[in-house]
């Protein structure tokens, strides 16, 4: 593990923990019902190996500072000034996540949660995933030696499952995506490392992983000197991706570098956040069609995305199924084809700027969370 790692500590009831493995995240807020996500506190500077390219780049930021790598990070921003022109806006561009070695941001997470898997002498890792994380973890384990099960529903589309299956993973079925999280706590621990969250209400995934996420930030940081975007928009289902690029805005903010952290918009499938007043509402369960985005169709609502729109000023939006489905076109026609899950940020992005919630001349940067190839 990283030297520089003083503890871990609870992001809801900032109670401190020795550093090592909570998959239910802090065993206080479990207690209480409101399961809340252990994060890092760090010693030593914010520093930028400048010899390194992708995520070691950050290594002095993150929980393991070699891990096992496939190539991720480093994903560059594409500008988009005919849409910004349309909209009004003062810049839009995309961060380009579908450009890692699985076609996701996910691939930004795993490296980290196979080596603490390493470290720690597990003999196999686990996931609950709709498709993407599961892809992601299956290849990082696989590049690792180390042997690994994807828990997914039974309607999880061919493509994915055979793309696990290619690594020598292993893949278990149930019939609803409630009952993965079952599996996930009767295998957790025995030499099983799970990536994923186990819990109902939940948690979120591995705190090392999570660390992966933070990048994000820093990159747009390198890619837009002295210019980050005034919105960042995201989709979201746990807030595993809305909390690590807050967490890295948060850094950049207290070393100095920064004077301001763009406010994230959570972009959701329907109405879940949104309907949250407060941290302890994100124990309910939300209900809305979600067929059309199944990566982000998750029916539960995690603290960490409250509280990442709460520390940078920002909201939740949903769109409708229907204006996910043609986005994935009006996307294309701007030359990014995207997975729905991720191309819905864009009718999100005009709702706003129609609306007024998103000024005139403001700049915005969609994270680009998934390739189009992914769409069934
Ligand atoms: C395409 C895509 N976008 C975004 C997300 C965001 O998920 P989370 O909010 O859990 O970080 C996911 C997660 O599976 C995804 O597959
Ligand atoms: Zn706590």
């Amino acid at each position: 593990m990283n030297k520089a790692i003083r503890s871990m500590y609870c992001i809801r009831c900032k109670a401190e923990f020795a550093a090592g493995d909570y998959p239910s995240g802090c065993p206080c807020c479990q207690k209480t019902g409101h399961p809340a996500s252990l994060s890092f506190r760090y010693d030593g500077r914010w520093e930028i190996h400048e010899k390194q390219r992708g995520m070691k780049r950050y290594a002095a930021m993150l929980p393991y500072e070699d891990f096992p790598t496939l190539g991720e990070g480093g994903t560059p921003i594409t500008s988009l000034p005919a849409l910004a022109e349309e909209l009004g806006l003062g810049a839009v561009y995309t961060k380009n996540e579908f450009q890692n070695p699985t076609g996701s941001h996910k691939d930004r997470m795993n490296p980290l949660i196979v080596a603490r898997a390493k470290e720690t002498g597990s003999r196999m890792l686990i996931a609950a995933s709709s498709g993407n994380e599961g892809v992601s973890l299956a290849c990082y384990a696989a590049k690792a030696k180390l042997p690994c099960c994807i828990v997914v529903t039974k309607n999880i589309a061919p493509g994915w499952k055979k793309a696990i299956e290619a690594t020598g993973a292993a893949t278990i079925m149930t019939e609803t995506a409630m009952e993965r999280w079952d599996v996930l706590r009767e295998k957790t621990g025995k030499g099983w490392f799970c990536a994923t969250n186990l819990l109902d209400p939940p948690v979120g995934s591995c705190s090392y992983g999570l660390q992966g996420y933070k990048t994000i930030a820093y990159e747009l940081y390198e890619q837009l000197p002295g210019n980050l975007p005034d919105y960042l928009l995201v989709p979201v289902t746990r807030g595993d991706l809305l909390w690590g690029i807050c967490e890295g805005f948060l850094d950049l903010k207290k070393a100095g570098k920064i004077a301001a952290i763009p406010h994230l918009i959570a972009v959701e499938p329907f109405e879940r956040i949104e309907r949250t007043r407060t941290l302890e509402d994100a124990a309910g369960h939300f209900e809305g069609k979600g067929d059309k985005t199944p990566s982000i169709a998750g029916t539960t609502v995690t603290i960490q995305s409250l509280l990442a729109l709460e520390k940078t000023g920002g909201f939740a939006v949903s769109v409708s199924q229907a204006e996910a489905e043609s986005s994935v076109g009006e996307m294309g026609r701007h030359g990014l084809y995207l997975e729905t899950s991720s191309a819905l940020l864009l009718p999100a992005l005009k709702k706003l700027v129609r609306d007024g919630r998103i000024p005139k001349k403001a700049s915005v940067v969609l994270t680009a969370t998934s390739h189009g190839f992914k769409n069934p």
